[in-house]
């Protein structure tokens, strides 16, 4: 991939209310995900100092980091976001001093190397510059600490409800590709395409056997994102390296049912701001799929874990 890509930062710009809707429509996130989190970091002779939450958007997970680390960095480019990450910190915890602010895309991040004990970037690593992105993360890790990468990507539905989900959901990304240039949504798609496949954990930098786990893909490999037809990605690239450790399971903290309502916050809460009219033509028709009642969907998750060496 190019190395001086101009990255879309604006996107997530967003205030209180966008982020409100973001956090009915995404899922409750588990404790068994900052557990396995905190298991393998703590096995792998991480220490609980700074952890730094990269494009953290409205900072809940952030706060939820503050639980067991000393000092959690706060970082976005999206000023907007990064106040309501602001204001949410603030109300909800009793030691802001724990937690500092870095308004910036993580491929400028200046924190000094070997200065941090994880880095935790949860559904944003995509939006970068990726190897640039990589190659500063790793740069600010200190020995032993933990990478950890994640995606939640797109939810899936009953039988019933998806074609109809996935219909509205390539119908919205055809309206950014209206907006972005083709080859930016492409590139965005392609680095989330398998599950982060292409995202490279070199033993150089790395100890062998990074872990993979893939959950609820339901023997579907490409489940973590991609709508079919119009929403793919460039070619599919892996860069799985020969010892990474590929895992897999079903969890049920990550099923729910939902109801006309969480099916609009959900595709409310991707950048996508498509137009109205065709938006609710796809609402209507998925309403009376559900007529007045409930369907059941789940979250495909992948997680990336390794841990520096050098
Ligand atoms: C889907 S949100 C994820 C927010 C949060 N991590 C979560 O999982 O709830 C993606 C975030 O990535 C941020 N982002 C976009 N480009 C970025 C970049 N180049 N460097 C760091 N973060 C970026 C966006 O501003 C946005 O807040």
């Amino acid at each position: 991939m190019p190395s001086d890509i101009k990255t879309e930062s604006t996107l997530f710009d967003r205030r209180t209310e966008f982020w409100r809707n973001y956090r009915i429509g995404r899922p409750a996130i588990p404790s068994s995900f900052y557990q396995r989190f905190y298991d393998y970091h703590a096995t792998h002779g991480g220490s609980f100092g700074t952890v730094h939450d990269v494009g953290a958007g409205f900072g809940e997970l952030s706060l939820e980091l503050s639980k067991r680390f000393d000092h959690v960095i706060v970082s976005d480019p999206a000023p907007k976001s990064l106040d309501v990450a602001r204001e949410l910190i603030g109300a909800a915890s009793s030691s802001f001093n724990k937690f500092s602010f870095r308004q910036e895309r993580v491929e400028d991040c200046e924190l000094p190397k070997a200065s941090v004990d994880a880095i935790f970037c949860c559904n944003a690593i995509h939006w970068t510059d990726l190897d640039k992105a990589m190659a500063i993360s790793t740069d600010q890790l200190k020995l032993h600490g933990t990478l950890f990468i994640c995606l939640n990507g797109i939810p899936k539905y009953d039988s019933a409800v998806q074609p109809s989900w996935w219909s509205m959901v390539d119908n919205c990304l055809a309206d950014v590709k209206k907006r972005m240039p083709k080859a930016d949504v492409e590139r965005i798609l392609a680095i989330q395409d398998n599950g982060y496949d292409c995202i490279a954990l070199p033993e150089s930098d790395f100890e062998p056997g990074a872990v993979r786990l893939k959950l609820n893909m339901m023997g579907d490999p490409a489940a973590s994102v991609q709508a079919p037809e119009s929403s793919k990605g460039g070619p599919h690239v892996s860069n799985v390296g020969p010892h990474d450790r590929l895992e897999e399971g079903v969890e049920e903290d990550w099923f729910f049912d939902v109801d006309i309502e969480g099916l609009r916050a959900t595709v409310g809460s991707y950048p996508f701001d498509p137009d109205p009219d065709m938006l609710e033509r796809h609402l209507s028709k998925l309403d009376t799929i559900l007529a007045g009642g409930t369907c059941r969907g789940h979250w495909p998750v992948s997680i990336l874990m390794a841990t520096r060496r050098t």
